[in-house]
């Protein structure tokens, strides 16, 4: 039964709730945040782009219409469930189709959560062009929320020079492989708020929230005030214990809400730092020249000097385990446990020379039809079948109320944070880095004896270099739940795969497809029926011509021409340029 309190907040909410619309032409427009002009995806002739304020209760309608002429785009709305509009999650060739130049598509769907979220681009790498923004959602329930005196969004982001499409296709080129061994580009610069030195104006006295997002497509950055120290209150949209840091270590895609308490009388203004974390770059591609920090300031009196920004962070280790940020909640594990799914991450040259990310080995191709579409069509004795999803996209077939655990080993040197699209999911297990040149550390047989009282909940975490983690997540939101490594580039390289989450009751849900999302399948030939080489009728089982190498048009590009012949600015190792992935381990020690 409802509590009378519940009964009221939900009578509130009802009366409260309203519908945001907004209008967004997708753009090229010229940015230089770090002084260096270039073109970026932009919207309604803008860049950076707005954010999504709404009220928890409220329905959001985002129009977009794809000004770019030269590329496809699609909107994922990152961190939000989508429970009962899985239509609306995004991924391109996963849950609809690229919607390409020219055509409109409409997003629509009721905010259920609250906290700190964002939304970028899913498609080819777009998002590292610019076409990402904050997605806030306010709670007025929020258990700090009369204690803040004023809110601020702080954004950090790592950010290139080059295009995206150009930047995947050398990465995922032979040549890149010969030379340097498949590194992934290293970015140019760093950024706050997509800019670089900004102003955040303080008063004396008062408290302030700060939510961070990092909206990067690589680096992990560390951020911290100039002797300020920061409460959590907030992960990835979920109410933790209250928890005072003085460095905050923030992984591609993952958020933090920390209350910072300003001085009480303003002497001096303040540095805030971000540094991106060049552990996860390859030794030998990293510039000489790279800057890897950014600074902002906590301005209390614009008449006063600016502090020298510090010359680098001093990495605190402690700052990466987010095992102590303890859900408010405390929800205990889940369980019973009903399945259990090892995947184990690595990295290898395919046939074509190419850098190829995998789980279990099968490394990520998207298929003929996009993966919600199949599962929408296909007869019901065949809906739970994997085959139908066809094996390059790596289907699992997940049952309504399994409790299920994914066993996750990286066997490569780099640490990766993977994102689950649909869910937060518990943190049952995690290891800190394990030895340089692997193998990698072992998932105990008994790890769930060790679980944590009221484990870590969010939804993307970052898994050290040749360690592992275990996540635990219940199957509750029926559709199709994409699972990856959140670095853009590995997006790209493959290191993706999806589940099916109860497609028995997802037919039956009744999902409208709406016609915008019909017309741009429509307009590209895609097939909106059928298995994953479009095939229906009496062919469901019959996926003969399955691609086992990624196509270059996947990469978001019309840009064949612009496969590169010289490696942009890289810095070959001259002894072994070869060598990947060889760093310090400095985290070794077993966290859950
Ligand atoms: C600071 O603010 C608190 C209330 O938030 C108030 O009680 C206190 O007097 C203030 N102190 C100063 C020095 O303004
Ligand atoms: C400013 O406040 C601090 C305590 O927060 C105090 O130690 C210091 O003396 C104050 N400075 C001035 C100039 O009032
Ligand atoms: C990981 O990939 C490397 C090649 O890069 C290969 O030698 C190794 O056997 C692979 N390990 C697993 C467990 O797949
Ligand atoms: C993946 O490949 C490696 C190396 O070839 C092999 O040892 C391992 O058993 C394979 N794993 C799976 C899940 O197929
Ligand atoms: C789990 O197994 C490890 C050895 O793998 C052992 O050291 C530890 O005590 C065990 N923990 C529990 C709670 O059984
Ligand atoms: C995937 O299926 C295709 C088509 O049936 C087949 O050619 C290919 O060998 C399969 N690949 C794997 C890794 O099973
Ligand atoms: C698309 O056009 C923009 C603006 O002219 C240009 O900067 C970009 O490189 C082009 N992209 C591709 C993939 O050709
Ligand atoms: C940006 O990075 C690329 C790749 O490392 C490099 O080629 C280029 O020279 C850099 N640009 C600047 C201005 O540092």
């Amino acid at each position: 039964m409802l509590s009378r309190i519940t009964l009221l907040a939900l009578q509130v909410l009802a009366i409260s709730a309203k519908t945001i619309t907004y209008n967004w032409d997708v753009d090229w427009v010229s940015a230089s945040p770090d002084g260096f002009l270039r073109p970026a995806v932009g919207i309604n002739g803008q860049w950076p782009c707005p954010s999504i304020m709404a009220d928890v209760g409220d329905r959001v309608v985002v129009k977009v219409h794809n000004c770019l002429v030269n590329e496809t785009t699609a909107i994922h709305f990152h961190g939000i469930f989508q429970q009962g509009s899985n239509q609306m999650d995004g991924p391109a060739m996963v849950t609809q189709c690229p919607i390409p130049p020219g055509e409109s598509f409409t997003y629509d769907f009721m905010i259920k959560q609250t906290g700190t979220y964002w939304w970028h681009a899913h498609v080819g790498g777009q998002y590292l062009d610019g076409l990402r923004g904050p997605l806030i959602i306010h709670d007025p329930e929020a258990p700090f929320v009369k204690e803040i005196d004023e809110e601020i969004v702080l954004t950090v982001s790592d950010w290139y020079h080059e295009q995206a499409p150009y930047l995947i296709q050398y990465f995922q080129s032979g040549l890149n492989e010969d030379l340097h061994g498949g590194s992934e580009p290293v970015p140019n610069a760093t950024l706050i708020n997509e800019a670089q030195n900004v102003h955040f104006p303080i008063k004396p006295n008062k408290s302030y929230l700060f939510r961070v997002i990092n909206m990067g497509g690589f680096a992990a950055q560390y951020l911290q005030f100039g002797e300020h120290d920061m409460d959590v209150v907030e992960v990835d949209g979920v109410y933790t214990k209250r928890h005072r840091v003085s460095q905050l270590f923030v992984a591609a895609a993952q958020r933090y809400s920390v209350i910072v308490k300003s001085k009480r009388n303003a002497t001096q203004n303040f540095a805030i730092t971000a540094s991106m974390n060049e552990d996860m770059f390859d030794e030998g591609v990293i510039p000489v020249n790279l800057n890897p920090l950014v600074t902002g300031w906590l301005v209390y009196d614009e008449t006063k000097p600016l502090p020298p920004s510090p010359p680098a962070i001093n990495y605190d280790g402690k700052s990466q385990n987010d095992i102590k940020f303890i859900p408010l909640d405390m929800q205990k594990p889940l369980g019973p446990v009903t399945k259990q799914i090892p995947l184990n991450v690595n990295f290898s040259q395919n046939v074509q020379n190419q850098n190829r990310g995998s789980f279990n080995n099968i490394s990520f191709i998207a298929p003929k039809v996009p993966t919600l579409y199949t599962a929408l069509s296909a007869p019901a004795e065949l809906v739970n079948n994997p085959l139908i999803y066809g094996n390059n996209t790596n289907p699992i077939v997940l049952k309504m109320g399994e409790v299920v655990d994914l066993l996750i080993t990286n066997y490569d040197g780099g640490a990766h944070p993977f994102h689950l699209h649909g869910h937060s999911f518990q943190v049952i297990a995690r290891s800190g880095a394990g030895p340089d040149n692997g193998p990698p550390l072992t998932i105990p047989k008994n790890y769930s004896k060790n679980a944590p009282d009221a484990p870590l909940r969010r939804d993307t975490i970052l898994i050290y270099g040749n360690g592992y983690a275990v996540i635990r997540f219940k199957v509750d939101n029926p559709g199709i739940t994409l699972f990856h490594c959140h670095i853009e580039w590995h997006v790209e390289a493959g290191l993706t795969m999806v589940f099916i989450e109860a497609p028995t009751e997802l037919q039956k849900l009744g999902l409208v497809i709406p016609d915008s999302h019909k017309d741009v399948c429509n307009k590209q030939g895609i097939h909106m029926k059928g298995n994953a080489m479009g095939r229906s009728g009496g062919s469901w089982l019959d996926l003969t011509g399955t691609p086992t190498l990624p196509d270059i048009d996947d990469w978001g590009a019309l840009i064949e021409s612009a496969q590169p012949t010289t490696v942009p600015g890289a810095n070959p190792d001259p002894v072994n340029p070869k060598v990947r992935r060889s760093r310090v381990a400095r985290f070794t020690d077993s966290w859950v």
